[in-house]
């Protein structure tokens, strides 16, 4: 039986957990509200607020899974990639808490953090091998092919945006507020989602582009407003929806065509943007049709938090890959 310490401040949320081997504890998340005035995240206010709220947010998930400081067999921490100056407080922390406690140290990569979140122990199903996931974040857009925990082949990516990003500029050119994506989640159920169409770019094998998307959609609105200054404000959750059909359609399109290629019966999302209500039915429809295995993250495990650090630091506990005191964060 291993416990094990995780703690995420790769961008703008510092989380940390407790895993009893596979099975969560703990999962304390202090979301940083300073950036919302801002319409983005401030990379130097993240890392002051992550400096306030690690001490809070670790003791909390200790005291809340109800374990002594003693009992920690290792401390897990995001190494990477994300923003340096948040990297470096949980990185920091991470280090001299498991120093002072003298336990071993295991860094975990956050997009691998994102995908292996689905090896939660819930007392549900959980993936086999292969299957495939599609990680959608605010920075990342990836279709992965999974052989084991940690042999993870990139088998399509964007070439420039990533799904979130798009989503969230879409929100902005808007001004619906930050971080947009759960905005125009809650928009699009009131809207038609066929009032708009916007055309997904012709992009080879399992590849992604969002930033035509994001410029169509731009000049659109631009045209538009010179007719009718009120057009956003009069047809929002019409544009939400729409917007939101593109993007979800042409993710599954091609999540859809590597999964008829690759031969794999399981698919699995994963990321902030896999907390999407569309994205997550259709999902399930596409999988439905296909008899396929749909796995969906449950909500708190899709954004940024410490449980999924947790169990990646928990598979690599199994292997004894301990990392060394030196070691330093890594942005990309
Ligand atoms: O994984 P995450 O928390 O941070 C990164 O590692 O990037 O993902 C954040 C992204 C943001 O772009 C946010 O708008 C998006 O996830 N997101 C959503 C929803 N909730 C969060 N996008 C669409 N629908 C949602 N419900
Ligand atoms: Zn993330």
């Amino acid at each position: 039986m291993s416990i094990i310490l995780a703690i995420e401040s790769s961008c703008d949320d510092t989380s940390a957990a407790v895993l009893r081997d596979d099975v969560l504890l703990s999962n304390v998340i202090a979301s940083q509200k300073v950036h919302e005035q801002y319409g983005g995240v401030v990379p130097e206010l993240a890392s002051r607020a992550h400096e306030q709220n690690i001490i809070p947010v670790v003791d909390g998930s200790i005291r809340q899974a109800g374990i002594d400081k003693k009992d920690i067999d290792a401390v897990a921490f995001t190494r990477g990639p994300g923003l340096m100056g948040s990297l470096m407080v949980g990185v920091s922390f991470a280090k001299s808490f498991a120093q002072a406690l003298s336990k071993p140290i295991i860094e975990v990569n956050h997009l691998q953090a994102h995908v292996l979140s689905h090896f939660i122990n819930r007392g549900e199903a959980i993936p086999e091998f292969p299957f495939i996931c599609l990680l959608v974040s605010g920075g990342h857009t990836q279709i992965l092919l999974l052989r084991s925990h940690f042999d993870m082949e990139v088998l399509g990516e964007t070439i420039d945006d990533a799904a979130g990003e798009a989503i969230d500029k879409a929100a902005k050119i808007m001004d619906l507020g930050y971080p947009g994506g759960p905005i125009i989640d809650r928009l699009a159920k009131e809207g038609n989602a066929d009032a708009f169409r916007f055309a997904t770019p012709q992009i080879a094998g399992y590849n992604y582009s969002f930033s035509g998307i994001k410029t169509s959609f731009l000049y659109f609105l631009r045209d538009r407003l010179k007719e009718d200054p009120d057009f956003i404000e009069k047809h929002k959750a019409d544009l939400c929806a729409s917007i939101q059909k593109t993007i979800v359609g042409f993710l599954l399109k091609k999540v859809e065509r590597a999964a008829i290629d690759h031969h794999v019966r399981q698919i699995a999302i994963a990321g902030g943007v896999s907390a999407n209500s569309l994205l997550r039915s259709e999902l399930q429809r596409v999988c439905q049709r296909h008899h396929w295995q749909a796995f969906i993250p449950p909500m708190s495990f899709c954004t940024d938090n410490a449980a999924m650090v947790g169990i990646a630091g928990y598979y690599k506990y199994l292997r004894g890959e301990f990392a060394d005191i030196s070691l330093p964060p890594y942005t990309r």
